[in-house]
């Protein structure tokens, strides 16, 4: 999307270059590997493919011991739901007051798809039947490691946002819509990841959206509403209270890393985030090229920092695979970085990976856009159980949402008569881009004349999307949507979603609960069945066995967090509440009980 470009920031000194490559390709990342880079021939990596092999061998072994072992585990203190504790199991130790502290070194890989819920696989399996003409037993990969599912709400609504549902899995508690691992009482609570780095792990996080958006922001960082984007990013690079905490940033969001004075910011004032995390010792990435140079993460200097456009990357219907990488690239990139970093180490990584804007394409309401996002999830989940079977360590990955977007449904009726029973995957296939793509070339093109704009709809616009039926009131809302200088992706999306016969309910979330897969599923047992979000929050912690609540400790040390935290909290409501009438009701605002029905059916409010 040439419109997500921004001026690229490339006087900064030191981002990673073609000029450096060279340099940086004989230091230390070929002593790490033990072997040179360039040099690595077709006999060594076949050599490679034989251990490789033997060591997926060995660890299939291992798993298959380690699901006795996990068993009778010390973390399995609480019960598993509607599974009772083992400690009698055939490998237990045979101390069973005092089992050994698990000392063993695992990696965790946790991925979020944002605002996915189970229709949104319903649909995508079917998609892809439909275009790759496969067989109706045929699953997406996700599909095949389901375990279980989860409940969303957050602490003051039955309908979460992203930043409580973050907090619910980097906290293990709930909070308030909003929330950046903050408790309602407005005290910041510790992070998994915060906690697995100060227990000598690597860390990391991959996105598709901005690196500062709500889920990535709650792994690192502590602010009372998530829209204080700054703060977040000052965080993130370690202005933090616990310094540094992160190693590995792949994702958008530049912008919020930029001084105001340069063109592309949207930063509030003039730090140079940029500098100022090269300074502290981070890698700075920004462009294609500089991915590329990770060589799949087989060249990565930690800490890296790589953020590939100003805010989202596109849409997978719309990215140019030349400018930014893919999710599954992305995350391919950061496990092969983390495993060689932490070769030699008595500890492994923590690595959070989200499909961010599956959400932006439920906000959006865009079923074509949002079968494409999906499919990219699942093709960085596939990714990441092969890198699992190839590692050494044991690893386990999660995956699940933070909540369901749009209300989709795969079934619409469009008529008072009543309906049939379909909806049309061939109209999602037809359409070449997203709607919000669609409508940034309406936007963009330069004639004002109604007559001009009505041709080029016709003429260049429908033929994309491959609608050959507009009506003339469709036309005309187009028309309208660019002659008032209004977005208008709402009306491309509400093309293709009704000639698909797809429904949505809302541009906004739902309370439908989500899924939970893993692989090992054994590894996850506790995770089977029906849980509350913050269910996973805990697992991760237990899983990685760190001490969650010694960072809590640390954080509210002094009360000093009151500075780094943003605005007051109560401040903070006011303001939301002047906005957008959250609860409804004038002069309440709560973080922990619900609203109630005040006789308001039809209420604008903004998104
Ligand atoms: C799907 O069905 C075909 C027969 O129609 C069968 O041969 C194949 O094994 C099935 N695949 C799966 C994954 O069940
Ligand atoms: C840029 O930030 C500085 C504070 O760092 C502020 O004084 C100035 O007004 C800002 N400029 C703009 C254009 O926002
Ligand atoms: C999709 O495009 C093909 C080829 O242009 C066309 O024949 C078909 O009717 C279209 N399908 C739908 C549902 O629009
Ligand atoms: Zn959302």
């Amino acid at each position: 999307m040439p419109t997500d470009r921004v001026v690229s920031p490339a006087r900064h000194s030191g981002e990673i270059g073609d000029e450096q490559e060279e340099a940086l390709l004989t230091g230390r990342h070929v002593d790490r590997k033990g072997q040179s880079g360039r040099g690595r021939g077709f006999f060594s990596r076949w050599k490679n493919s034989i251990i490789i092999t033997w060591a997926a061998i060995a660890t299939i072994i291992i798993l298959v011991f380690g699901v006795l072992y996990v068993r009778s585990h010390p973390e399995d203190d609480k019960p598993a739901h509607g599974a009772p504790n083992a400690p009698n199991s055939p490998n237990a130790p045979n101390t069973p007051k005092a089992p050994p502290k698990n000392t063993k070194k695992r990696n965790l890989i946790f991925m979020v798809s944002d605002g996915m819920g189970p229709a949104s696989l319903s649909l995508t399996r079917s998609f892809r039947q439909f275009t790759e003409n496969l067989p109706i037993n045929d699953t997406l990969t996700l599909d095949r490691h389901f375990v279980g599912s989860s409940r969303t709400r957050s602490s003051n609504s039955l309908v979460t946002d992203s930043a409580a549902g973050a907090t619910a899995f980097s906290c293990g508690l709930k909070s308030y819509n909003g929330a950046i691992s903050i408790l309602p009482d407005g005290n910041p609570c510790g992070t998994v990841l915060e906690a697995a780095k100060a227990a000598g792990y690597m860390t990391g996080l991959v996105v598709t959206t901005s690196i500062t958006d709500a889920t990535p922001a709650c792994f690192n960082s502590h602010v009372n509403m998530r829209w204080e984007q700054d703060r977040i990013a000052e965080q993130q690079i370690g202005d933090h209270p616990l310094g540094r905490v992160t190693d590995l940033m792949f994702g958008g969001g530049l912008c919020h890393f930029m001084p105001n004075t340069s063109f592309g910011s949207c930063r509030g004032d003039d730090r140079d985030l940029i500098k100022e995390a090269r300074k502290a010792g981070w890698q700075f990435a920004h462009n294609m090229g500089g991915f590329k140079y990770l060589r799949r993460g087989n060249f990565v200097k930690f800490p890296i920092l790589g953020l590939w456009a100003p805010a989202d990357i596109p849409y997978d219907i719309d990215r140019n695979e030349d400018e930014y990488p893919s999710l599954a690239a992305m995350a391919e990139t950061a496990i092969t970085a983390l495993e060689l970093e932490t070769r030699t180490s008595d500890k492994g990584f923590f690595l959070m990976i989200e499909g961010s804007r599956i959400d932006h394409a439920g906000h959006g309401n865009d079923p074509a856009a949002q079968v494409r996002e999906v499919r990219a999830y699942d093709k960085a989940f596939e990714v990441v159980l092969k890198k699992i079977d190839q590692m050494e360590t044991e690893t386990i990955v999660i995956s699940t949402s933070d909540h369901e977007t749009g209300g989709l449904s795969t079934a619409r009726q469009l008529h008072e008569t009543y309906p049939d029973y379909l909806w049309y995957p061939s109209v999602l296939a037809n359409a070449s881009h997203s709607s919000e793509y669609m409508a940034k070339l309406l936007a963009d093109f330069p004639e004002p004349g109604k007559m001009k704009i009505t041709e080029y709809i016709k003429d260049e616009l429908l033929p994309l999307q491959k609608i050959t039926d507009a009506d003339d009131e469709e036309i005309a809302r187009l028309v309208k949507a660019k002659t008032d200088g209004l977005s208008s992706a709402y009306v491309w999306a509400d093309m293709i979603s009704r000639r698909a016969q797809i429904g949505w309910s809302t541009h906004g979330h739902s309370a439908v609960d989500v899924n939970i897969y893993a692989y090992p599923p054994e590894a996850a047992k506790k995770l089977w069945g029906n849980h509350e979000n913050t269910e996973i929050g805990e697992f991760l912690r237990n899983y990685l066995d760190v001490d969650v609540e010694d960072i809590t400790k640390k954080l509210r040390q002094g009360g000093t967090h009151a500075k780094w935290m943003g605005k007051e909290l109560s401040e903070i409501l006011e303001e939301k509440e002047k906005s957008m009438g959250v609860g409804g009701k004038t002069g309440e605002v709560t973080v922990a009980g619900l609203d109630s029905y005040h006789g308001v059916h039809k209420r604008a409010c903004m998104h």
